[in-house]
């Protein structure tokens, strides 16, 4: 076992999944980080401290007057100590208090009086995570640079399937690990990156756009941030929070991100078409609202300008990469898709598998490299293939 010098804080609130924090701590042990677990009194009802005593090594701390000579005042000396704290599972009640600044026992005190960064794990019944109020104190403690790692969906504990189960162990602790040594390997890279659909006016009230949400650009604006790359994020409407430190250029119609895309293409060095751009708009656009009669109605659509394409012409040394959506011969389709733009990369998804594809948190994909390596990966979040996504391309660099 290699020692890393790293101390990692381990929160646990009382919910079912806390016996999963067991495994977590363990594979913190293991990778040779010191490892210092508090649990909040409800938690010793899920798991006993014992339990996570002999995985992690120390003694587990729970009350806030406990005796422990190893610091001069604990909670802030272990705040201090702290290169991390990840709190899994995070419960309803501890997110309410960290957003609200409560330290009524140990865990809260300690949140409060760090100043390392901490991950959140929420994990709980659908409805209570669904919640206006807990979604609206994740989005506040998203806001203040907490992390927070979206929970999967399926069986609860509670015998309801939903969004609220905590992840497995390992994408808590690939995560852990990439907040210790973050990495920054697109450092001194710009990236453009176009994401969300476009609107397509027919008149002042009407607009043809599609199903996609933004999701999959977003995620990779975030991550590639945080791997040290500059962003430039052209994106149609969308209701997600956009990254705080990215260029954000908000724009409307195809027409409009082509414009402003080749404003910002000659300053980067990494293009991502993510966004769903309509193929078509209306020839015309009525300046007055278009009249019900009786009569059908027969829009005429003219093809948009394919951005990526345009901007595969002109290429240099940068890299581009594309995603397209299919609905079958997924290979076939975007190998020759990926000829035509003059792409790197394109990652393929055949939209009509569930948890793939628009408005949904997952996806099911195939990247397809210009040299021909096709890598098919299972269904996972958007921010994991974020993650592998940018791997791919870092390969490239
Ligand atoms: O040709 P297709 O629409 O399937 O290609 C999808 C890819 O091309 C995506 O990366 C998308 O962002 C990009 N695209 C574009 N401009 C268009 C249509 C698609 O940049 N008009």
């Amino acid at each position: 076992m290699s020692s890393t010098n790293k101390t990692v804080v381990v929160g646990v609130t009382g919910g079912i999944a806390a016996y999963k924090s067991a495994e977590l701590v363990s594979r913190l042990y293991k990778a040779g980080i010191s490892v210092q677990v508090i649990m909040t009194e409800n938690a010793t009802r899920f798991i006993t401290p014992l339990t996570l005593r002999t995985l992690s090594g120390n003694p587990v701390l729970t009350d806030a007057f406990q005796e422990d000579n190893r610091w001069r005042v604990q909670h802030i000396g272990i705040a201090e100590e702290a290169d991390l704290l990840v709190i899994a599972p995070a419960t309803a009640n501890i997110i309410a208090k960290i957003a609200h600044g409560l330290a009524d026992d140990l865990l809260s005190t300690v949140v409060l009086a760090t100043r390392a960064p901490l991950l959140l794990v929420p994990a709980m019944n659908t409805n209570m995570f669904t919640n206006p109020v807990v979604q609206e104190n994740l989005a506040t403690l998203r806001k203040r640079g907490f992390h927070v790692l979206e929970p999967d969906e399926g069986e609860l504990a509670c015998g309801v399937s939903g969004k609220g189960r905590m992840p497995e162990v390992d994408v808590i602790f690939r995560r852990v690990w990439e907040l210790l040594a973050p990495r920054t390997d697109f450092a001194g890279k710009t990236l453009l990156i176009t994401s969300g659909p476009t609107q397509e006016d027919i008149d002042p009230v009407r607009y043809i756009t599609n199903r996609s949400t933004g999701r999959m650009g977003l995620a990779l604006a975030h991550q590639a941030m945080a791997r040290g790359g500059k962003v430039i994020l052209v994106t149609g409407p969308t209701n997600l929070p956009l990254p705080e430190g990215a260029s954000i250029v908000r724009v409307r119609s195809a027409r409009e991100m082509f414009e402003r895309a080749k404003e910002y293409y000659p300053h980067c060095d990494i293009v991502i078409g993510a966004a769903a751009v309509a193929d078509y708009r209306p020839r015309t656009y009525s300046e007055q609202k278009v009249k019900k009669s009786d009569d059908d109605l027969v829009i005429e659509l003219t093809r948009n300008p394919d951005i990526l394409g345009e901007l595969g012409r002109d290429k240099r040394n940068r890299i581009l990469v594309g995603f397209a959506a299919e609905t079958g011969d997924l290979i076939a389709n975007g190998e020759a898709k990926m000829k035509k733009k003059n792409l790197d990369l394109l990652v393929a998804n055949d939209v009509t598998l569930d948890g793939a594809g628009f408005g949904v948190d997952t996806n099911i994909v195939t990247i397809i490299s210009r040299k021909g390596e096709i890598t098919s990966l299972p269904k996972m979040s958007k921010d994991d293939l974020a993650r592998i996504i940018l791997d791919k391309i870092a390969e490239l660099f």
